[in-house]
């Protein structure tokens, strides 16, 4: 009891956000001196106050912090692909999978920062294969180039995770003219995944796990202005990206019925990434200051924010889960939007023909009725 006492004493020091000085200092002495003589009705009351509101964040922090995957599958003679994997919960994720035995290929548009991050993977999981291939997912040329340099060098693909993603920026566009955002996050994935599919069907039973955001939930396709030229709002951008890897999931799942690839697709919470990059390009400082608490509180860090993926991965309960919706670990309803099965029908042909797939790229996904 004890023990308890003192800790969340020290607890409640640390995380209470507004403790008085006063009384903050007669905590630390009576961490210090008395610590051996306290007992409950020997705290003075302003400070079990602060224990009290020490646990209530500590245990909110705690429920911020999500779910966290229990599978302990080895990944031993597997290979995966990690899209974005040199930063934020790629990378994290990358090292989860490279821990667990697999052969792990960090795509990524940066060769030096992902030789970086791969070195680093290979030192902190003990497995020397991990590899690095140029993927830049804002132009169609660099996907076709990356698929043609995996089918020539791989036998085989276990898991593909279309991790990588661009959040609220610019009025950009891709090298292929489309929305920044939709075409990173959504339809170089789509390019990748449709090339991809003989390698992943031919290693079956094989996973697709696309890091889609709750986001998707405050979107709509633009089916009338995709590109969003008639008015550019990256918020409505990023939205509108992320419902598509839901959509696109949904779709995507019930073309592989019976081909023993499964998709699914998550929310990975909010997570202290790089991602918010292109929000604030010079920090204004009184918002920094402001946000600071609040993020510490609910934000997860990297490690926790890769746990669904890793999920979505590995866990051997989902071996026949495929078309779902998972965060924190486990299957949510999408949006209404996300389910909305004509919506994903029309995204796919949309998509279909912006990326340009031939005749015989769309047979891969024909699967003869059963
Ligand atoms: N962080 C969150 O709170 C949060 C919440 C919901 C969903 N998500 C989703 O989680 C995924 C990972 O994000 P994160 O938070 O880990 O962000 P991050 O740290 O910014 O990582 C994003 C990764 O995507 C890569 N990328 C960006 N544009 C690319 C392109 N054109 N081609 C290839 N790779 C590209 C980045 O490469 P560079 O380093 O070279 O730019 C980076 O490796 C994203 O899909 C994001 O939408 C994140």
């Amino acid at each position: 009891m004890r023990i308890i006492l003192v800790g969340l004493q020290i607890l409640a020091e640390h995380i209470c956000l507004n403790p008085s000085v006063v009384s903050e200092l007669e905590c630390r002495q009576m961490t210090s001196s008395q610590s051996s003589m306290l007992r409950t009705k020997e705290i003075p009351k302003h400070c079990l106050h602060q224990s009290h509101q020490g646990i209530g964040l500590i245990l909110l922090r705690r429920w911020f912090s999500g779910g966290v995957c229990k599978s302990k599958a080895r990944l031993d003679g597997k290979t995966v692909i990690i899209t974005g994997a040199n930063t934020g919960i790629g990378k994290e994720t990358a090292k989860n999978l490279a821990q667990r035995g697999a052969r792990v290929i960090l795509a990524c548009r940066d060769l030096e920062k992902a030789s970086k991050a791969a070195d680093e993977i290979r030192k902190d999981s003990g497995n020397g294969n991990v590899l690095v291939q140029k993927l830049d997912l804002a132009s169609l040329q660099s996907v076709r180039s990356f698929v043609d340099r995996i089918t020539e060098t791989e036998t085989h693909l276990d898991i593909l995770i279309n991790n990588a993603g661009i959040m609220w920026c610019p009025k950009w566009k891709t090298e292929d003219g489309f929305e920044m955002q939709f075409g990173v996050n959504h339809l170089g994935h789509f390019l990748l995944t449709n090339l991809l599919l003989d390698l992943l069907k031919k290693s079956a039973p094989s996973r697709i796990v696309t890091v889609a955001s709750l986001a998707h939930s405050r979107g709509k396709i633009h089916f009338d202005d995709i590109n969003l030229d008639n008015f550019y709002d990256s918020a409505v951008g990023y939205s509108q990206s992320k419902l598509a890897n839901v959509l696109f999931t949904r779709e995507l799942a019930k073309k592989l019925k019976g081909t023993g690839v499964t998709a699914n697709c998550l929310h990975p919470g909010l997570i202290m990434t790089d991602l918010g990059r292109h929000f604030m390009s010079t920090p204004v400082i009184w918002l920094t200051v402001l946000l600071t608490p609040i993020t510490a509180l609910t934000f997860k860090n990297r490690w926790q924010g890769a746990q669904t993926t890793i999920h979505c991965a590995v866990a051997e309960e989902l071996d026949n889960v495929s078309g779902q919706y998972f965060s924190d670990c486990a299957v949510k309803d999408a949006a209404p939007q996300g389910r909305d099965d004509e919506a994903a029908k029309r995204l796919w042909e949309l998509s279909v023909t912006m990326v340009g797939l031939d005749e015989s790229e769309r047979q891969k996904l024909h699967v003869p009725k059963s």
